[in-house]
């Protein structure tokens, strides 16, 4: 597997190599030193939303990318650690996915023909069905939802509804399926879920087993096989008040809430208790999927076998597109059950064949979980000089440090309280040293790491190296001011 090595002239990622073998630049179509990222950024502040969300806390100006790096309008490099939320399986302009989507363009096929059939499309699916988890891929069928995650969540949901003749569904605490009314009822964030006034009166919701943060108080194994009892008692008691559900839905690796694995043995346990009362079980593989998490599907780690899985993000290779896979028992839709303009992308399905195809011949599933496994490692190394890491987690390279406050009352299995200002202090310092990383989870305080699955090993060691001097810098500043009053004041 090729290791994408630093670009040699990281001030010029476009750099490239002519045939004679001289490097020299690509053509820009326009010049960022005369672009200006103050300017920008203030008409940005001006006009949009108050709900934009990474643009407030990274006022970057992005105008070229390459592989694992954003340059932007400041003429300044960052290695990307966000790679659009973990869509970016390829990271940023990849020669095959942008020759995919070139192809297409040359060809003059349409760029938009609703749900209709093309070659483009026939040879996404048949890309995608080679991947699939042959259980599911054996007999299932493909819908394209609008090209949004939580769109297909709405479609999965609405699928086991019609299917099972039943309303309710269970969902996760810590689950984020999206923003969209249904994505949303399902979603765990009270933040976002009250002003909404997201509500399913159908749902239930779920412990889901938490390794630092355990609803039970229990920790470990006890705090999974707790929820796996729970979740069999809620279905099997006569007396327990909750329906049989037309389905659960499940993140394999919780991403916004935390970066927070399902414990292999608790999902075989919720996937033999659903199949036992004959409950569709749905993974949601927005984030998960496409060797984020060291395996092709978040699932596979388990070795469970969803009945709909949920895809975005990387399915597309950086385009919008979401899919819904499921078993062809459960297709009972009728016409037009879930429509929606934008179904039929063909510049994202080139895209995503492409990334899909690239992602198995450079086995760069199982590159994200050797990486993975050694930035897990270096980063636990660092949690005995750097009590503010409460907990290092994740699977491949979907990964989350939890900041607490070292100098906070522990609860009684001996995690420290949340230290979401110390996070967003963590996240300021690797933005001024060229990282972009975000924060997620409870209050806001895991720091989410989530590169290219083709970052290198030496930008693995770069990202590394960049983590400590900020963690240097925050402990120091912590230490000399009271990390309560940090936290209260919010700073
Ligand atoms: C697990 C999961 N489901 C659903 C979504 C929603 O996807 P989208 O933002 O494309 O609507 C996300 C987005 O981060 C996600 O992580």
């Amino acid at each position: 597997m090729p290791s994408p090595a630093l670009p040699a002239d990281r001030s010029n990622p476009q750099a490239v190599t002519s045939g004679d073998g001289l490097a020299g630049p690509a053509p820009r179509p326009s010049s960022p030193a005369k672009i200006s990222a103050t300017k920008i950024l203030a008409r940005q502040a001006a006009r949009e939303s108050a709900a934009r969300t990474y643009a407030r806390h990274l006022p970057i100006v992005p105008v070229r990318a390459q592989g694992s790096w954003i340059t932007g309008a400041d003429g300044r490099d960052y290695l990307d650690c966000l790679s659009g939320a973990g869509t970016l399986a390829l990271g940023h302009n990849h020669p095959a996915v942008v020759a995919a989507i070139r192809a297409v363009l040359d060809s003059g096929a349409p760029l938009h023909v609703l749900d209709l059939a093309t070659p483009v499309k026939d040879d996404f699916t048949s890309a995608l069905l080679e991947v699939l988890p042959a259980d599911l891929a054996a007999d299932c069928r493909v819908h394209f939802a609008g090209p949004t995650g939580a769109d297909a969540v709405e479609a999965a949901v609405k699928l086991a509804r019609t299917a099972t003749g039943r309303r309710g569904v269970f969902a996760f605490t810590g689950a984020y399926h999206g923003m969209t009314a249904g994505a949303l009822a399902l979603t765990g964030a009270n933040a976002v879920r009250d002003p909404a006034g997201a509500g399913d009166a159908y749902l239930t919701r779920l412990p889901f087993p938490h390794p630092y943060r355990c609803p039970f108080g229990l920790g470990g194994t006890l705090g999974e096989s707790a929820s796996a009892t729970y979740v069999r008692t809620l279905l099997s008691d006569p007396h327990s008040g909750t329906a049989i559900p037309a389905a659960a839905v499940v993140e394999p690796v919780q991403g916004e809430g935390g970066v927070v694995p399902a414990p292999d043995a608790w999902l075989r346990a919720l996937r033999a208790t659903t199949a036992e009362y004959g409950v569709p079980l749905i993974a949601d593989e927005v984030q998960t999927g496409f060797g984020r998490t060291g395996a092709l599907f978040g699932v596979d780690h388990a070795g469970v076998v969803p009945d709909i899985m949920v895809l975005s993000k990387a399915v597309g290779g950086g385009l919008p597109l979401a899919v819904v896979v499921y078993r062809a028992g459960l297709d009972r839709w009728s016409e037009g059950a879930h429509t929606g303009t934008f179904r039929g992308d063909q510049l994202a399905m080139a895209a995503g064949a492409a990334t899909i195809r690239q992602i198995v011949a450079e086995g760069l599933a199982e590159r994200a979980a050797m990486l993975g496994d050694r930035l897990i490692g270096r980063l636990t190394g660092y949690q005995a000089r750097h009590t503010l890491l409460g907990q290092i987690r994740g699977r491949g390279l979907m990964l989350g440090m939890e900041i607490v406050d070292p100098t906070g009352e522990p609860d009684a299995l001996g995690a420290l309280p949340a230290a979401p200002a110390t996070a967003r202090r963590l996240r300021a310092e690797l933005l001024a040293r060229g990282v972009l990383a975000e924060l997620g989870g409870r209050h806001g305080a895991v720091l989410r790491l989530l590169p290219p699955l083709t970052l290198g090993d030496d930008e693995a060691d770069h990202l590394l190296s960049v983590l400590e001097l900020a963690l240097d810098t925050v402990s120091e500043q912590t230490s000399r001011r009271d990390v309560r009053d940090l936290e209260v004041a919010g700073v």
